[in-house]
């Protein structure tokens, strides 16, 4: 293979995604357990029906651009789409690093920030930020200042430990960063918090989100970036031509007239994490993270342990002990009410 490949692609693990079979309950991939009404779903179907699928979409989706930027409040030219928010993160990468260059993550978070950077030639400069600790601000700063990364990639709320940036520190971190300072927000809708305000303010901030998660459109791929429009004039020269689909476009276009229906969700997401949260810290073996996004980290311990009799009963947790810092964590997200009690009642059975 070295005749063929690069060495940063021969040497990297690649991305382990987890298990999709259905079992009784699929709590393991943050995905939301509402699938879309069998209504909508059918009203987008007839909808298909009347599209040429034999003809190129309009690339970059202006329309599906208008109505984003209409509910965000921003210009279209401050969006780019992408084919889930994973793929925007291969253009940011893509379009921002030469080899050697500097980027800062905290770890531990999102699996495929440390994935891109190696395959990108970058340098990780890695500032741990463990869960139930407090931002390691003088760190992350002193960092910054000394080794001027060319990009900083938060996640907030954080994957996988559901803790938050706070936002006068961001606002800092923009301030002194001659790099981009990116922040995931793909479980944004499950926060009360958001940097979009200042993203009006900071023009190296970059905001990424998914309709993956609170939108319920895992399965069809859809993410877009949101930041100032020349910095998105740059990333569209790199992203892929074409990359959304002309059905992703028209149920993309369609969620979002259908808010109300979403927020809903949220809802029902939010509050059933926070009834997990209290069941699990009723458990003395388990230490449970508060979160602002649709899933709880916990530690217990004997984690493997525990994940194999949890999906000996068909329940699926992600088993996130080989992130760094985070031997014998487990993360769980919000299901249906089913899925929860089950997952609860096999903690109760194993502990109790
Ligand atoms: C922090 C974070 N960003 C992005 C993604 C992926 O989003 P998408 O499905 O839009 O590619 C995930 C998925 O788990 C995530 O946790």
């Amino acid at each position: 293979m070295e005749n063929y490949f690069k060495a940063s692609v021969l040497s990297l693990p690649g991305y382990g995604a987890p298990p999709q079979e259905a079992p009784a309950a699929k709590l393991n991939q943050n995905e939301s357990p509402f699938d879309l009404p069998a209504a909508l779903k059918k009203e987008i179907l007839d909808k298909a029906l009347t599209l040429s699928w034999n003809r190129y979409p309009v690339n970059e989706s202006p329309r599906l651009k208008e109505a984003l930027a209409a509910w965000h409040q921003l210009a279209p030219e401050q969006i780019l789409l992408g084919n889930g928010s994973n793929q925007l993160l291969q253009t940011i990468l893509s379009g921002c690093t030469e080899p050697g260059e500097k980027i800062l993550c905290c770890p531990p978070t999102f699996s495929l920030f440390e994935l891109y950077i190696a395959l990108y030639g970058g340098e990780a400069l890695l500032v741990p930020r463990l869960p139930g600790s407090e931002t390691p601000q003088a760190e992350i700063m002193t960092a910054i200042k000394t080794r001027q990364p060319k990009l900083i990639l938060f996640c907030s709320p954080n994957n996988p430990t559901g803790s938050e940036f706070e936002v006068a520190f961001v606002e800092q971190v923009c301030d002194v960063s001659r790099g981009l300072v990116v922040v995931d927000e793909a479980y944004a809708e499950f926060s009360t918090q958001s940097f979009l305000p200042l993203l009006k303010q900071r023009k190296n901030l970059v905001l990424s989100r998914t309709f993956s998660k609170a939108f319920s459109m895992a399965g069809l791929r859809l993410g877009y970036l949101m930041a100032d429009a020349e910095i998105i004039a740059q990333w569209r020269k790199v992203n892929l031509p074409y990359n959304i689909n002309l059905f992703t476009e028209l149920v993309g276009l369609t969620l979002l007239n259908h808010r109300a229906l979403i927020e809903q969700q949220v809802q029902f997401i939010i509050r059933q994490r926070e009834w997990l949260l209290a069941q699990m810290q009723q458990i003395d073996a388990i230490k449970a993270c508060p979160s602002a996004a649709n899933f709880i980290l916990f530690s217990c311990p004997d984690g493997k342990a525990l994940f194999a009799h949890l999906k000996g009963r068909g329940i699926l947790v992600r088993d996130v002990s080989g992130y760094w810092g985070l031997e014998n964590h487990l993360r769980v997200n919000a299901g249906s009410l089913l899925e929860n009690q089950l997952f609860i009642t096999a903690l109760h059975e194993y502990y109790l």
